[in-house]
């Protein structure tokens, strides 16, 4: 009885074993039509994946949750909550390279959300004049800031995007 069973075990285990070959030897068998079903199975195409399109990409907006509207509290005569809009827009697309997100700073450029300066003491005619200018010698970071940021802005963006700067960095109404 015992013999019986592991010699169809053993019968069962070598059909298993042939059976890759058996497959393979009837496949060549097969005339050139019994290809008909992978080729239908090929042509079966997947549908497209039903993923919604991409959002458009604004320059500036939205770019995280965090970079909400800096809505400015104090600006000084002639810098308007337009400008600021402008600005934070613009600051997206060149700035926010080096100076981060929201103007928190980077290993290669200071924050601008704050009240502390390096080569300015922070008013608003200051922030414009850098800005278009750069710093070709910084003084606490290796690599130099280019004029206008390495951006092609207008005199018009320049002073939107220091009217921007100006909002972050006097949020608290301090200096
Ligand atoms: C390539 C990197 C880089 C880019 C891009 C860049 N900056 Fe700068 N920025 C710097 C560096 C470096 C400094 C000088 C820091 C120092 O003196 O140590 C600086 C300084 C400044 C300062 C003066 C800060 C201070 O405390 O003296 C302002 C304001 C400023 N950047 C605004 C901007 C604005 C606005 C843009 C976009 C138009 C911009 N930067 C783009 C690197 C950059």
């Amino acid at each position: 009885m015992r013999k019986a069973l592991r010699a169809r075990v053993k019968f069962a285990g070598s059909v298993v074993c042939a059976a890759p070959v058996l497959l393979f030897a009837l496949t060549a068998c097969l005339p050139e039509g019994g290809y008909d079903k992978v080729t239908h199975r090929e042509k079966r195409e997947l549908p497209p994946p039903d993923f919604p399109p991409p959002p458009r990409v604004i320059a500036g907006v939205g770019q995280t949750a965090a970079s909400a509207r800096v809505v400015a509290t104090n600006l000084p005569a002639g810098v308007t909550q337009e400008m600021v809009d402008e600005g934070q827009q613009a600051y997206g697309t060149t700035c926010t390279a080096c100076h981060g997100a929201n103007g928190i700073g980077t290993p290669v450029a200071p924050a601008l959300n704050d009240n502390q300066w390096i080569n300015i003491s922070g008013q608003y005619p200051e922030i414009v004049q850098v800005i278009t200018n750069g710093v070709p010698n910084p003084k606490e970071h290796s690599g130099a800031m280019p004029p206008r940021g390495g951006g092609n802005f207008s005199d018009e963006q320049i002073r939107a995007l220091a009217a921007y700067v100006y909002a972050l960095s006097h949020q608290g109404g301090g200096a």
